[in-house]
């Protein structure tokens, strides 16, 4: 499952960087976006993650929001998320970049997390930036008021949004100074994110994708692994402890 090659370059690697998408959650039960049950068939995008869509229908977006909390808060990060906590220990350097709002890999117990779109367990006001992060917002009122009498909204980051910035900034520097870069579980379909697997093989980065079918990023990656995070990752972490 694993070439020589990579086990030689992980061997020798200083630096390893991951970049997730919801694939890694899906065997958590969190639908992926496009997948079959993707969740963007039941609504349209632009009906709910985009700021317009949020002052047309506040109300609305915080229905699709509770119901994204409830869902996540039902379900428990999986053997993927916790062979990424492991491999995070096998490296000198090891950031692991996340296009997930779940906060499963900080569940699992990740600790370098960069989440370029934001957590849904995050919100803030609109108006005057007041955060009310990891609170269980009272859900009396259908939309969620700061005391300045702004709304307030889930800190992620929607379409057509720029990402933040110092977030961006990070995954860039370390994507383009690595030795080994892996891209689990995303369709590399949305920028700026899907940049980062190119400008880690720009910089010279052995790059390795695992998913269950190829994407639009496979054509140049090193090594294409097609198979479940949740059951790849943990062979690749036992592969690796082999060899130490
Ligand atoms: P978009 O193309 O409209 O916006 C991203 C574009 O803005 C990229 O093409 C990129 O060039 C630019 N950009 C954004 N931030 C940047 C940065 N910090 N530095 C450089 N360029 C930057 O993409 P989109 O598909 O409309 O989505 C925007 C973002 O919102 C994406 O990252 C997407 O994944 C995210 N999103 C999150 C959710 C969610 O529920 N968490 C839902 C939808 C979209
Ligand atoms: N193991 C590995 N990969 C999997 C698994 C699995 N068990 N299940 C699904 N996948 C793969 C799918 O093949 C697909 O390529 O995960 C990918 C999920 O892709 P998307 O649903 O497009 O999710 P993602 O790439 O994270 O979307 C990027 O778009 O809507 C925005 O902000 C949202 O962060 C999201 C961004």
């Amino acid at each position: 499952m694993f070439s020589e090659k990579l086990l030689q370059k992980l061997k020798s690697a200083k630096s390893v960087v991951v970049l997730t998408g919801a694939g890694i959650s899906a065997e958590s039960g969190v639908p992926t976006f496009r997948g079959q049950e993707g969740l963007w068939k039941k609504f349209k995008p632009e009906e709910l993650a985009t700021f317009d869509a949020f002052i047309r229908n506040p109300e609305l977006v915080w229905e699709w929001y509770n119901y994204r909390r409830k869902l996540i808060q039902d379900v428990k990060p999986n053997p993927g998320h916790y062979a990424l906590v492991e491999l995070e220990n096998l490296f000198p350097n090891f950031t692991l970049i996340t296009q997930n709002v779940d906060n499963l890999h900080r569940r699992a117990g990740s600790r370098n997390v960069i989440e370029l779109h934001g957590n849904i367990e995050k919100n803030y006001c609109i108006k005057c930036g007041k955060r009310y992060d990891d609170v269980n917002l009272a859900l009396e009122m259908k939309v969620p008021k700061c005391e300045c009498g702004g709304l307030i909204r889930p800190d992620v980051v929607w379409f057509g949004e720029m990402l933040p910035v110092e977030a961006w900034e990070k995954a860039e520097e370390s994507a383009s100074n690595c030795d080994v870069f892996f891209s689990i579980g995303t369709s590399g379909v949305v920028y700026p994110a899907a940049s980062l697997p190119q400008i880690a093989k720009m910089n010279g980065a052995y790059t390795v994708e695992i998913n269950i079918e190829r994407t639009d990023l496979s054509w140049f990656m090193d090594e294409v692994i097609i198979g479940k995070s949740g059951e790849v990752l943990p062979k690749l972490v036992e592969r690796l402890k082999e060899q130490v």
